[in-house]
């Protein structure tokens, strides 16, 4: 009993708070409900929306930071996720699903959200304010730098590599040893089966290079 009013205490004491009132941070918000972790308030500048799945959201300015907090960036556009960071600096917090399957010797860095039934096998290395979203595979030894996205059902097979801020669509796949550029953007159903380069949009089978986005200024 006085375990668990330990336990208690301790979600207690650490207030969590999300950035962004969107549907990824609904997602978001499932995570940390399934770990019982403690939602303080979401931050988002929209005056009209009040609360999320009965969580109050309150306006940028009526943020105070305080050393026990702990911030979830939780929007899905990279970049924009990026910038608020970079805004924001605080005590990031890792959200992992409980129905996510972690290997003991992966690596999953502060700020990510790694979404029920994804995968992150050994030796797998996931940057920091990145999104694993539903069901996706990231296989050994892969490395994921920061501010990336894998949507539902991508998968990345053994020793790929995908550099800052890059977004793999859904259902997307990438076969082994492949390098995908910084913010580049892979389309749905995308199979990828050669190196990709900075800031490329891709979509097809195989992959082929459709135009380059827009160089982003926040770096
Ligand atoms: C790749 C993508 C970003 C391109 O979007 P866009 O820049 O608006 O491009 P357009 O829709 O103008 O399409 C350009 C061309 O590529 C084709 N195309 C776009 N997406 C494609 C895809 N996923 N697979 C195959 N072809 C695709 C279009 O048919 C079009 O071809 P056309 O010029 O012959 O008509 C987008 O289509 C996509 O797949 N996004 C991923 C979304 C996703 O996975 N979201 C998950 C959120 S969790």
């Amino acid at each position: 009993m006085r375990l668990m009013q330990r336990q208690l205490n301790l979600l207690m004491e650490n207030k969590i708070y999300l950035y962004g009132a969107s549907g990824h941070c609904k997602v978001v918000m499932t995570i940390l409900l399934a770990n019982q972790e403690k939602i303080t308030a979401i931050i988002d500048d929209n005056p009209k929306t009040k609360e999320l799945l009965a969580v109050p959201v309150i306006h940028s300015t009526e943020f105070v930071a305080e050393n026990n907090q702990k911030l979830i960036v939780s929007i899905g556009n990279n970049e924009i996720r990026k910038k608020i960071v970079n805004k924001i600096k605080g005590n990031f917090h890792t959200a992992i699903h409980p129905k996510a399957i972690v290997s003991l010797f992966s690596k999953v860095k502060e700020g990510s959200m790694v979404m029920a039934g994804a995968i992150i096998n050994v030796d797998a290395v996931v940057g920091k304010h990145c999104i694993v979203n539903t069901g996706a595979i990231i296989e050994h030894d892969c490395v994921i730098e920061d501010y990336v996205h894998l949507s539902p059902n991508a998968t990345l097979s053994g020793n790929v590599v995908v550099k800052e801020g890059a977004h793999i669509g859904v259902g997307a796949c990438v076969i082994q040893g492949v390098t995908i550029g910084k913010w580049a953007i892979i389309g749905a159903g995308t199979v990828i089966i050669r190196d990709v380069p900075d800031y490329a949009v891709v979509v097809g089978n195989p992959g082929r290079v459709i135009k380059s986005k827009k160089i982003i200024d926040n770096e």
